[in-house]
């Protein structure tokens, strides 16, 4: 099962290490030297038997992991300034989506401590045109 959350919050994606017009030709619009926001929205998959009562994944659960390791954190922030893991990389989407399956995955336990239900993936849409997703066991 999936679900589907939001959050926003600022950017700017640089490095120190390229010349302006690298920067800009890798980073595109994302180079804005004043930063700029995205409407993040972020689908989690989880995978899981149905129970007795037809049911794969306990949504309350899910929703307070991804609220406590996800959205609390990250919303309204600044991820260059305000979220240590964007450091010394630009915090580009692919960057984030990494961080929130590691954050996710490690927690995971804590929330679901039976053999079931196992994160799948992470998917974060910055754009509605760019889409990013990493499998939970590509992630250590
Ligand atoms: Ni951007």
């Amino acid at each position: 099962m999936t679900r589907r959350y939001q959050f926003a919050a600022s950017h700017r994606l640089h490095s120190d290490a390229l010349s302006e017009e690298e920067n800009w030709r890798l980073y595109g619009k994302c180079n804005n030297p004043f930063g700029h926001g995205h409407n993040y929205v972020l689908h989690v998959s989880a995978r899981g038997p149905l129970g007795a009562w037809g049911v794969a994944v306990d949504t309350r659960l899910l929703d307070q992991l991804v609220a406590r390791q996800v959205l609390e954190p990250l919303d309204h922030q600044n991820l260059n300034a305000d979220v240590e893991w964007s450091k010394p990389a630009a915090p580009t989407s692919e960057n984030l989506a990494m961080e929130i399956c590691r954050r996710l995955k490690r927690n995971w336990s804590a929330v679901f401590p039976g053999v079931w239900p196992t994160l799948e993936k992470v998917r974060i849409e910055e754009t509605p045109r760019n889409i990013f997703e990493v499998r939970a066991d590509e992630i250590e």
